[in-house]
C-alpha cells in the first residue's frame, strides 16, 4: 500500500529516526542512492511560491537518479480548472510520487485519497513536516542529541510551529513556545504534542512574554509574522508581534552561544535582525541545505526501494 506524508503526526519515532540517519548517510556522500529512483518522476504541485521546498526536491530528484516536473499554480489551476479528485487521479497515472504546496490542508488530504501515487506536504496553512524534519535533523547534527536542550519559539502560531512542535514531542526535545495572545500554539497540535510527549519526556510551554521563553533557552527560533495567504491581515499581525522581535536584546535572555534558526524566507527587521540572522551562531543555511539531504531520504522511503527503510506508521 502507498504511504503519503501529510502530517508529522503519522510517523512514528522509529520513522522519524530513520529518515534522520538516511539523511545522515546521503549529507555525507552525496553519490549515495545515486541510480535508486532511476526512471522515476514525481510532479510538484505548488499554490504558492518556493524557494528551499522546490529547488531541494528538484535536485534531491536528480541526485537520486530520477526527474521532477513543476506544476505551478497557472498550469493546473487546482479546484477551478479542474477538480483536486481529477487532478490527483490523472497525475497518478504519470507519476511515482507528488509534493504538494497548498492553501488548505483538506486539498493535500483529498489528493491523498484519490492519488494512488504517494503525496507528501510541501506546506498546507496546518503543517510543514518535511521543514521540521529538516528542523530538527540540524538539531541533531549540532547538539548530537535531543537531551536536555530546550527550543524557544518566539512567533507565530503557524504551520512551521504545528510541525515543530509536534516532531519535538516525538522525539523528546523541549520547547518553550512565545507568541502574542490569540496568535499562540493551535489548540489540536498542543493537545497532540502533549500526547506525544507523554510518551518522549519532553516538555511544552506556552508564554505571552518573549522574554519567557528566550531565557536558558539552547535555540531560538522564530518564523514570519505573516505567512503566505495572510497578507490582508498584514498591519493587524505586525502591530501584535511587535514586540516578538529575535533581536540581540532578546538573545541576552538565552544561553550564551545560543544557536538561531529560522525556516526562510525571513522578513529581515521584522521578526529578525540583520545582527542576529547573520550572526555566527544562525545555522540558517545550514537548516536550507539540510531540506535536501533529509528530503531525498524522504523520497527514498516512499518512493525507492532501500531495504528495510519504509515507514512503520505505529505511532
Ligand atoms: N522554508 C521553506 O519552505 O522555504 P520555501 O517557501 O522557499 O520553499
Ligand atoms: N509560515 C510560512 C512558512 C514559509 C516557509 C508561510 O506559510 O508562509
Amino acid at each position: 500500500m502507498k504511504k503519503d506524508l501529510l502530517s508529522i503526526k503519522d510517523l512514528a519515532p522509529e520513522d522519524i529516526n530513520n529518515i534522520l540517519s538516511l539523511a545522515e548517510k546521503i549529507k555525507k556522500d552525496r553519490s549515495a542512492y545515486a541510480q535508486v529512483l532511476s526512471g522515476k518522476c514525481i510532479g510538484l504541485i505548488f499554490q504558492k511560491p518556493s524557494n528551499r521546498t522546490r529547488v531541494s526536491f528538484e535536485i534531491g530528484m536528480v541526485q537520486l537518479g530520477g526527474y521532477a516536473i513543476y506544476l505551478g499554480p497557472s498550469e493546473l489551476e487546482m479546484g477551478k480548472r479542474e477538480s483536486v479528485k481529477d487532478v490527483a487521479s490523472v497525475l497518478a497515472r504519470y507519476l511515482d510520487g507528488i509534493v504538494a504546496r497548498t492553501y488548505a490542508h483538506k486539498d493535500l488530504e483529498d489528493l491523498a485519497r484519490y492519488s494512488s501515487a504517494p503525496i507528501i506536504n510541501g506546506l498546507s496553512d496546518l503543517e510543514h513536516p518535511c521543514q521540521a524534519l529538516c528542523d530538527i535533523y540540524t538539531i541533531r547534527e549540532r547538539f548530537g542529541s535531543f537531551k536536555n536542550i530546550k527550543l524557544a519559539y518566539v512567533g507565530d502560531g503557524n504551520n512551521v510551529l504545528n510541525s515543530l512542535l509536534l516532531a519535538s514531542a516525538k522525539v523528546g526535545l523541549n520547547i518553550d513556545m512565545a507568541a502574542p495572545k490569540g496568535y499562540g500554539a493551535a489548540k489540536w497540535a498542543r493537545d497532540l504534542a502533549a500526547e506525544f510527549t507523554a510518551k518522549s519526556g519532553s516538555r511544552m510551554r506556552y508564554y505571552t512574554k518573549a522574554e519567557d521563553a528566550a531565557r536558558d533557552a539552547d535555540i531560538i527560533y522564530t518564523d514570519v509574522w505573516v505567512s503566505m495567504g495572510q497578507e490582508k491581515e498584514s498591519k493587524r499581525r505586525k502591530a501584535a508581534f511587535s514586540g516578538f522581535q529575535v533581536n540581540d536584546r532578546l538573545l541576552k535572555f538565552a544561553r550564551k552561544g545560543c544557536v538561531v534558526m529560522h525556516c526562510l524566507p525571513a522578513h529581515r527587521g521584522e521578526e529578525i535582525t540583520d545582527s542576529v540572522i547573520d550572526s555566527p551562531n544562525s545555522v540558517v543555511y545550514d537548516q536550507a541545505e539540510n531540506r535536501m539531504h533529509v528530503e531525498k531520504a524522504i523520497l527514498l522511503m516512499l518512493l525507492g526501494t532501500v531495504p528495510d527503510k519504509g515507514f512503520a506508521y505505529s505511532a
